[in-house]
């Protein structure tokens, strides 16, 4: 199966004449209990972010603000999914390599993850993460 397009999750969003307000709860609406909110903004046109992979993190993508291409690839697939709605989550599993780009001026991508932050956790390496998904 592809990663992503079945990981896109909507979120519980409060409409009124005053604007959006959209929540999340760790553990009923995404499956893991967020440690760590990280969040990329002031991204130079044509940066690109991620270019790594985790071994146990699990992290859930929202697009706060602007428009953003998150590449995602599983060893096997590859699939490239845009992020432009607040209303709605990407939710990556652990052993999935992952490349932010096209960040559209002023784009904010927020992070909720898993974990605190752990480099011993990351596949920086796209060959060694290849090597890793062959031998699950
Ligand atoms: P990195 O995860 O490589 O960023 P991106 O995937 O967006 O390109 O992290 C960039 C730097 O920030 C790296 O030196 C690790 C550090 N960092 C932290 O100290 N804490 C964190 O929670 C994160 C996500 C990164």
């Amino acid at each position: 199966m592809l990663p992503g397009t079945q990981d896109l999750i909507q979120i519980r969003t409060i409409n009124d004449v005053r604007g959006n307000l959209s929540f999340i709860e760790s553990g009923q609406d995404i499956p893991f209990k967020t440690e760590r909110i990280y969040y990329l903004h002031g991204v130079p046109q044509g940066a690109e972010r991620g270019g790594h992979a985790h071994k146990q993190l699990k992290q859930l993508l929202i697009a706060a603000s602007g428009s953003f291409d998150v590449v995602l690839d599983d060893g096997k697939n590859k699939n490239t999914i845009t992020l432009s709605d607040p209303r709605q989550g990407l939710l990556i599993e652990s052993m999935v390599w992952r490349e932010l780009k096209n960040f559209t001026e002023g784009a904010v991508c927020l992070v909720l993850a898993s974990e605190h932050y752990d480099e011993a956790d990351y596949f920086r390496n796209y060959d060694d993460f290849l090597i890793a998904t062959q031998q699950q």
